[in-house]
């Protein structure tokens, strides 16, 4: 299989990695014709930045122009590992990864199959999530087979254990301060042993769109403990402007904690937007009575960000 798949990648065609987070559509960095293919696959706009991928830490200064010590300190306690570095990027890497933008996002999968494919490869791969642009990121290789419909060929890694993508950070132009521009398993506790941290929507970062990661029925997110009741449907019905509300509940038990929630999350979306008939998910996420002694978990806010911007309403 991996190789095979390194025969592809060297032609120049896309396939599908496993890593941690989700699975990734990659290409090689050095082929432009083939990160077009990427944006092509996924339809995606030119104007949101690539993740590329490295075996090592000794591949970051083959993208990268400065590797600062602060970022270096992370790469070594984090990666491999669900954290992407933005670093300032090499002159030479094809503006096509970096939509234009004189940074680039690094990061080295923790999983094995996409290490042993990177080190034998010997160069950094660029991958975003391996699903058209918009929706749901795929957790397992039956997921990537749907949305490209059998057309890209698909190293299988099974179901990813984290199940939510990286979490991407930036500095501040002294090194001084880490920004979160992506929350994700890498929570701001565990970042802040190394420098102050804080959330930042980075007007830099084209790709952090509000609506994003949607599944194919609107999503509403309950975030209150009162039950749903016929008034709380039909304001549902007005917003979402259906006449009659059919939903399908979102399966993900809050209470078996943060680390299963995301790993099964995308996993519950799909399967809810199979049910017959339906016109909405809706998914409980009130973590005051059900998340018990997790609920001060960050990892709770990352899988929150990622329901946020995959919603249609949130209450
Ligand atoms: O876990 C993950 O990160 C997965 C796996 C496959 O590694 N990848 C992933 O890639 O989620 P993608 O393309 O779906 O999301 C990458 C996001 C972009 O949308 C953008 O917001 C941010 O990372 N990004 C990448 N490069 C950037 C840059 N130079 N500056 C700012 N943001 C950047
Ligand atoms: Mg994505």
């Amino acid at each position: 299989m991996i190789n095979e798949a390194l025969k592809l990648i060297r032609s120049g065609h896309p396939i599908a990695i496993p890593t941690e987070t989700v699975y990734g559509l990659a290409a090689d960095i050095e082929q432009p014709a083939a990160i077009e293919k990427i944006f092509a696959i996924k339809e995606r706009p030119y104007f949101d930045p690539l993740i590329v991928h490295v075996s090592s830490i000794n591949e970051v200064t083959k993208v990268a122009a400065e590797f600062p010590p602060l970022a270096k300190k992370l790469a070594e306690n984090f990666w491999p590992g669900p954290l992407t570095i933005i670093l300032p990027k090499q002159a030479k890497l094809n503006p096509l990864i970096t939509s234009g933008l004189n940074t680039v996002g690094i990061r080295c999968p923790n999983h094995p199959i996409a290490l042993e494919l990177l080190q034998k490869l010997g160069r950094p791969l660029a991958a975003p999530s391996a699903n058209k642009f918009g929706k749901t990121s795929p957790t397992t290789a039956e997921h990537v087979r749907t949305e490209f419909n059998n057309e890209v060929f698909i190293l299988d890694g099974g179901p990813c254990s984290i199940g939510i993508e990286s979490t991407v950070i930036s500095f501040s132009d002294d090194y001084k301060k880490i920004y979160i521009v992506r929350p994700g398993a890498i929570t701001q506790t565990m970042l802040r042993q190394f420098a102050v941290v804080e959330f930042r929507k980075d007007s830099a970062a084209p790709g952090q769109l509000d609506h994003h990661y949607m599944p194919n029925l609107p999503l509403v997110v309950l975030k209150s403990d009162s039950l749903l009741t016929e008034s709380s449907y039909e304001h549902i019905q007005t917003r979402l402007g259906v006449n009659k509300l059919y939903p399908s509940w979102v399966d993900l038990s809050l209470s078996n904690g943060p680390a299963l929630c995301a790993r099964q999350l995308y996993q519950a979306l799909r399967d809810a937007s199979k049910k017959n008939g339906a016109n909405a998910l809706i998914i409980n996420f009130c973590l005051q009575k059900s998340a018990g002694p997790y609920k001060a978990d960050e990892l709770w806010s990352s899988i929150e960000d990622r329901l946020d911007k995959a919603s249609s309403l949130i209450l």
